[in-house]
């Protein structure tokens, strides 16, 4: 496995790959955990190489502290990586993508950008287009790996794939879930006991909604959601919304030519968890 922090050096071996090798791409902030190997494992059954990316890109926080506290697990990612047989690692510093501009490019992505996630995180999806696009120039990847997790994130970048002409295929991934159903995530590491116990009532829950969205109304399930978490104490749910798959636009009534998703975001203490589900 070879582990580049240059752009300079990754792209020269880009450039002595055979002519048409396809190029997997995972992008991640490190902090590893069998979500991201999960995709990573996909990438090299679709693909000649795999690339994989760590870089906490600190233009996607809205929150200084959140930066500093997000975990940084460089050397086991770097044995995780290689157990799954990862061919590239690109791990730049900051300065290296950024030099002393740290800074975000402005999008417009159709509005996708205003809903849920970016109506509570300021800035947040300029800061993951900046270096989403930013790596697809440095890697040119053929197909390109993003969980559904965040799958705000994932049309979003679809979008910004199809605005900006880049030419990669975007694949969203299934969500990878611990047995008790808790969506994977970096952020689950920081969870407190009590909290890592109460956790999977996140999922539970959106189950449940899916059931109840098959005879109610989608306000009537919002508001069940809504009361199910007041009986909640350690959770507090920030938001819980029904929208059209593609345009993310919250919904009312139902049309049967849509497909919808659930979207949730909760705090477990200071712990900001997030997961969805098809409905
Ligand atoms: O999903 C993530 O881990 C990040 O938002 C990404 C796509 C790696 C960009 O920094």
């Amino acid at each position: 496995m070879l582990v580049f922090a240059k752009i300079k050096s990754i792209q020269q071996k880009i450039k002595s790959l055979k002519k048409g090798t396809a190029i997997g791409f995972v992008p991640t902030m490190g902090a590893l955990h069998k979500g991201h190997l999960s995709l990573i494992k996909q990438a090299k059954k679709e693909n000649d190489i795999v690339i994989v990316s760590i870089f906490v890109n600190p233009t996607q926080f809205d929150k200084q502290e959140d930066l500093v506290n997000y975990p940084k697990t460089i050397d086991s990612d770097l044995s995780l990586l290689k157990s799954v047989s990862c061919d590239i690692v690109f791990t730049p510093t900051a300065d290296e993508i950024y030099s002393s501009n740290i800074i975000s490019q402005l999008f417009n992505f159709d509005g996708l950008e205003h809903q849920m996630e970016g109506k509570f995180r300021d800035g947040h999806f300029d800061g993951v287009g900046t270096i989403v696009k930013r790596l697809f120039e440095i890697v040119t990847p053929t197909k390109s790996y993003f969980g559904e997790k965040d799958f705000q994130q994932l049309q979003i970048i679809r979008k910004m794939v199809e605005k900006h002409q880049i030419s990669t295929k975007i694949i969203g991934c299934e969500i990878y879930r611990e047995a008790d159903g808790l969506a994977m995530s970096s952020r689950n590491s920081r969870l407190t006991k009590e909290h890592r116990k109460v956790a999977p009532f996140i999922y539970k829950t959106l189950k449940e909604a899916k059931k109840e969205f098959g005879i109610k109304s989608a306000i009537e399930v919002i508001d069940w959601v809504e009361n199910e978490f007041k009986n909640q104490p350690l959770l507090e749910l920030e938001y819980f919304e029904i929208a059209v798959e593609e345009t993310l636009q919250p919904i009312k009534n139902k049309d049967q030519e849509q497909k919808y998703r659930a979207f949730i975001a909760v705090f477990a203490d200071k712990i900001r968890l997030i997961d969805n589900i098809s409905l």
